[in-house]
């Protein structure tokens, strides 16, 4: 449950991915091992229809394959190098799925599943999702954001206990779409120049919780403290449990 933790928290945003690749099990327990509250990671549907966690739509970026992650089934993903371009010493890293990523790490840290089919929306990632969380008994121990508001009433009508986060981009209409969005939300995932001290107070009114992204400065990171936002989604885990959670600095 969001409301087990702690305010104020950080989500180690697609694990530490400042110190390890991003969005893979090496960066997940790395968060784990350095105190980070939660994870926050980026699911989609492989080919082949099984869960796997990976940002980009295209895989050139963080492996050594290339061409839409959804035209590639698991076994092809999971020949792929996903450290490589990293460092030297990640290579071998593997492109997780979601089923492996509750088993290493269910239980022990709070995760953001962040539904990403954005290029492929009716693709049925949310069941999809929603079937590994079910069998895997994950309903405590997750959240669910995404861009997407269809994203979410699906999630809603499949896990109604699982809290959802809206994300919403940076800019002037983010308030307009917010107020205008008919979905029920335990939070709001505002872009950080959007946070505002009145933007705060608003969500609080409304029994919101606040969590903004993606936020790597200190100055920041206290700016962000001192208004009274819940949580930021970070990639430096030591740097947010120093200055946002623990207002050093
Ligand atoms: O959930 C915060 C953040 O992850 C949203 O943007 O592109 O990093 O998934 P992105
Ligand atoms: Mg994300």
């Amino acid at each position: 449950m969001l409301t087990k933790l702690t305010r104020p928290y950080i989500f180690a945003h697609r694990g530490a991915s400042a110190h390890a690749p991003e969005n893979t099990l090496a960066a997940f327990e790395l968060a784990f091992r350095q105190g980070a509250q939660a994870i926050e990671f980026d699911v989609k549907l492989t080919a082949d229809r099984q869960v796997i966690i990976h940002h980009d739509r295209t895989l050139e970026r963080t492996t050594n394959g290339s061409g839409p992650v959804a035209e590639h089934t698991l076994a092809e993903l999971r020949a792929l190098d996903a450290g490589g371009w990293f460092s030297e010493q990640s290579r071998g890293e593997k492109i997780p799925t979601l089923e492996e990523v509750f088993e290493a790490l269910g239980g022990k840290i709070f995760m953001n599943v962040e539904l990403t089919n954005y290029a492929t929306p009716g693709d049925g990632l949310v069941d999809e999702v929603a079937q590994v969380v079910k069998r895997q008994r994950m309903e405590e121990g997750i959240m669910f954001s995404s861009f997407s508001a269809a994203n979410l009433a699906r999630a809603r009508r499949l896990l109604p206990g699982v809290a959802c986060g809206y994300l919403l981009d940076g800019g002037a209409p983010w308030r307009k779409r917010l107020e205008g969005s008919f979905i029920r939300m335990e939070a709001e995932h505002p872009w950080m120049e959007d946070a505002t001290a009145a933007a705060v107070e608003k969500a609080h009114r409304r029994g919101r919780r606040m969590h903004v992204w993606t936020v790597n400065e200190a100055a920041e990171m206290r700016r962000l403290r001192s208004i009274g936002v819940d949580g930021i989604f970070t990639d430096d885990p030591p740097l947010g449990l120093d200055v946002f959670v623990n207002g050093h600095g």
